[in-house]
Formats: structure tokens, C-alpha cells, sequence
């Protein structure tokens, strides 16, 4: 298994690219299951998740073509077999997204429920039950889930919680039903907004996207569609935190500050100068941080996906940070990995206090989930010493070559194989 090792002490510096986004990426190639026309995609990042998706289409029965310029054509002439097995689900909780598409296409769908994961349970139920108001007959049976539908008619649904993929199943399976179907309690997540984009590409009529009310106008078929990719605001994220912490200067390329508010806002409070352009943003880091207290929830609040890359700026910040998430039950493993580096970190339920400690010092730590896994390299590249991350895997799910882009940015990295 391959391992990260990395020499700590550089402050950051210099120009990358930031990639396309692997959470609007996952749902987009799953809204190529809807119609027997090619959708093709631009700015698809290389991520393994991007590879268990194309795998798991390809098994389902459209035919993929990858370009060398970030360009991937998704065909589904037709589908072969509508089934997500749980070998592919296991690996990556995204698979669920197939389920909408599928049964609105194809009439039935076969998905392997997801089980738990690091993070917490990750149920699916809000999935399920906006489905079955939409007419799907679902039963739960060894381990899949088995949905049915002649056609799927237009429903009234609210969830019960801000659901990102559960809004974005629902959204395209309510595509091609019959008659109108709106979401009340959507996600407003950027990704979602892309996703209704490309939709509308497609012939689908979908309005509120960006809203907690997303209204969904069924049409009898779907045709072939070109879409540009969304820039990866998490990953963008990442890159800024790691240069705030770092004490660097960095510029991102390919960054879009409007999808970032609530980050952004969050790394001015901690002393960072950030100056934004139309299609790159650059931070310069010139004190030691201060600690910045920070309470995840649905967008356009702080996203639970960057909690981690801030508890590991706060551990070297000067003050004391309180670090509350909201959205998943399990998210503070890292908070242990940290504390192997020397953070000061007490944890009590959903809330943790991150108290700034004068250095880190590196050591061998074990990435847990994927973001967690961020915060590891952030920590990483500002303790002194070596440090090495384990199981880097996780990692490799959700950014496209790491440690080649901070190697670029001066970072001393290297991936050991
Ligand atoms: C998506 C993102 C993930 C991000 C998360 C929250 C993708 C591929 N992944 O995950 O990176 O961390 O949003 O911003 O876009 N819940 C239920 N029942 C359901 C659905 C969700 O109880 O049917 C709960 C979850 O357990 C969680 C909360 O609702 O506590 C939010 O989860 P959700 O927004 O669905 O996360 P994902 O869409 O899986």
C-alpha cells in the first residue's frame, strides 16, 4: 500500500491548477443513464472515485471513451443490466446515485445498500422514500435495495434533512416521470446547481436549483449534452488552508472564489490576505494564523467536507478554536492522528476544542477518510521533521495527483510505493 512521506517546514509557494470537482463529477456521470444519446464531460478530474464510477457504468452497460484532454464521453445506448453490486457500492457510497437515473430509464434498479462508513451510518432513506412517493415500489432484500416503477409520476417531496446526493437522485430521476415533481428542503450545494445545468443541456425543464425549492417538469426523453466540469471548491479549499498554515503564498488557477464564501471568509478571520480573480484565487499568509472557531452545515454555511483541513490549522494557530459538525455523527477521527503529531485537541461529542500549540512534530499517522486524510498532509507539511501517512488511499479517491501539485507549490513530498 502506498504511503505518503513528507518533510515539514516549508512554507508553501508558487501556482497550481485546481481540478474538476469529484462531487459534481460522480453525479454528472450517472446523468449520462438517462438518455441513449452521449453526454460528453469536460474537466473530469483523475480520482479513483472517477474510475469505480466509469467501471460501475460500464458494468451497467454504457460504454465510456476517455480523452487525454480531461474529456470523457458517457453512451448509454442502452442498459445492459441495472444493477450496482456491492463490491463497486462498498467502495465508494456515490454508487447510490445510479439509482434515480436507472429507475427512471430502465423501469427497475438493483443498488447494493451502502453500509456504514467512517464517518458515521450515512443512511439512505431520504433516497428511498422520495422515490417511493414518486411511485417506485422499493423493497430492501439481501442487502440491495430492488426499486420498481412503470413510470415514476411527478410527486410533491420534502425531506427530512438537507440531503446533497439524495436531492440529486431524486432531481434526475424526476427528469423523466410524468408530470411535476418538487423538492422541498433541497440542497443548494454548488453541485447540485451543475448538475441542473447539465440537465437543462439535456432537454430536462428544472427550476430553483441553487434553492431549497427545486422544481422538476417531467419530459418524455433526454438527449446528448456537452458540460465543463465546476472547479473542486473542497480541493481548492484544501490548497488554501495548506498555504495559510504554512505561512506560504500561493496562487490557484482554476479556482472560483463565489462557490467558497463561508471558506474564505473563515481563512480572512485567521489573518490570511486573499485576493480574488475571475478564474484563480491567491492567499498570502504573513503572522502566525489565528484560531477560528468553526460550525459546519449545509451549504451555504461552512462545509462539513473542509472541518478536518481546519481542526489541523487551528492545532498551530495561536488561540483556542471550538469546532462543531453538524452534519456527520463520526467526523473527528483525524482528531486522534493529529494528537500523534502533538496537536491539543479535546473532543466530547459533536464538538471539538482545538487549543494552538508553538509546533507539531512528525510522525507516522493513519489517513481515515478522505478529508481526514487532508488534514493529515496539512499537518504534515508544517511539523517539524518527517512525517509519513498510511493508508493514503483515501486520499487517492478525492485528489488528483497531491502530491505532485504540492511538490509544485515547494512542498517536500513524496509518495512511497
Ligand atoms: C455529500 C458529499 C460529501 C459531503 C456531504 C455533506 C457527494 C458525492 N458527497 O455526501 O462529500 O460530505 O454531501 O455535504 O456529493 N442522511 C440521512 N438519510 C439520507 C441521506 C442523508 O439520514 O437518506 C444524513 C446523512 O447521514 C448525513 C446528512 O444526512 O448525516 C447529510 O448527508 P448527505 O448530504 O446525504 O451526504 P452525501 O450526499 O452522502
Amino acid at each position: 500500500m502506498d504511503r505518503l512521506l513528507i518533510h515539514g517546514g516549508t512554507p508553501l509557494s508558487g501556482e497550481a491548477r485546481v481540478s474538476g470537482a469529484k462531487n459534481a463529477a460522480l453525479p454528472l456521470m450517472c446523468a449520462a443513464l438517462l438518455t441513449r444519446e452521449p453526454l460528453q464531460l469536460a474537466n473530469i478530474p483523475h480520482l479513483n472515485d472517477v474510475s469505480t464510477m466509469i467501471r460501475l457504468l460500464a458494468r451497467i452497460g454504457v460504454q465510456a471513451s476517455l480523452d487525454d484532454r480531461l474529456g470523457v464521453e458517457l453512451h448509454a445506448r442502452s442498459i445492459a443490466e441495472p444493477l450496482a453490486p456491492y463490491e463497486l457500492v462498498k467502495t465508494m457510497r456515490a454508487s447510490i446515485l445510479v439509482l434515480g437515473p436507472l429507475l427512471a430509464r430502465a423501469g427497475e434498479a438493483r443498488v447494493s445498500l451502502p453500509g456504514g462508513c467512517a464517518i458515521g451510518s450515512r443512511p439512505v432513506d431520504q433516497h428511498l422514500k422520495g422515490l417511493a412517493r414518486m411511485g417506485a415500489e422499493i423493497n430492501v432484500e439481501q442487502g440491495y435495495i430492488a426499486a420498481r416503477a412503470r413510470r415514476l409520476r411527478g410527486a410533491r417531496i420534502a425531506t427530512d434533512m438537507v440531503t446533497v446526493t439524495g436531492t440529486e437522485n431524486l432531481m434526475m430521476a424526476a427528469c423523466l416521470a410524468q408530470g411535476t415533481t418538487v423538492i422541498e428542503n433541497a440542497a443548494r450545494e454548488p453541485e447540485v446547481i451543475d448538475l441542473a445545468n447539465c440537465l437543462t443541456a439535456m432537454g430536462a425543464r428544472i427550476g430553483g436549483a441553487g434553492t431549497d425549492v427545486i422544481t422538476i417538469e417531467g419530459v418524455e426523453s433526454l438527449h446528448g449534452a456537452a458540460h465543463a466540469i465546476m472547479p473542486d471548491r473542497i480541493e481548492t479549499g484544501t490548497f488554501l488552508v495548506a498555504a495559510a498554515a504554512s505561512g506560504g503564498a500561493v496562487r490557484l488557477r482554476g479556482a472560483d472564489a463565489s462557490l467558497l464564501d463561508a471558506v474564505l471568509g473563515k481563512l480572512r478571520e485567521a489573518g490570511a490576505e486573499i485576493t480574488v480573480e475571475p478564474d484563480a484565487i491567491s492567499l498570502a499568509m504573513r503572522r502566525k494564523p489565528h484560531s477560528v472557531n468553526v460550525r459546519t452545515a449545509p451549504h451555504p454555511a461552512f462545509p462539513t467536507d473542509m472541518q478536518a483541513q481546519f481542526m489541523a490549522l487551528n492545532a498551530v494557530a495561536e488561540g483556542t478554536a471550538v469546532i462543531v459538525e453538524t452534519i456527520f455523527e463520526n467526523r473527528f477521527m483525524h482528531s486522534l492522528e493529529l494528537q500523534r503529531l502533538g496537536a491539543d485537541i479535546e473532543v466530547s461529542g459533536n464538538t471539538a476544542v482545538v487549543r494552538g500549540v508553538a509546533r507539531l512534530q512528525g510522525a507516522t499517522v493513519m489517513a481515515t477518510d478522505l478529508r481526514a486524510s487532508a488534514s493529515l498532509v496539512i499537518a504534515g507539511l508544517v511539523a517539524e521533521g518527517e512525517t509519513v501517512i498510511e493508508r493514503i488511499y483515501h486520499l487517492d479517491r478525492g485528489y488528483e495527483c497531491i502530491e505532485e501539485k504540492l511538490a509544485q507549490l515547494g512542498a517536500r513530498i513524496k509518495r512511497i510505493h
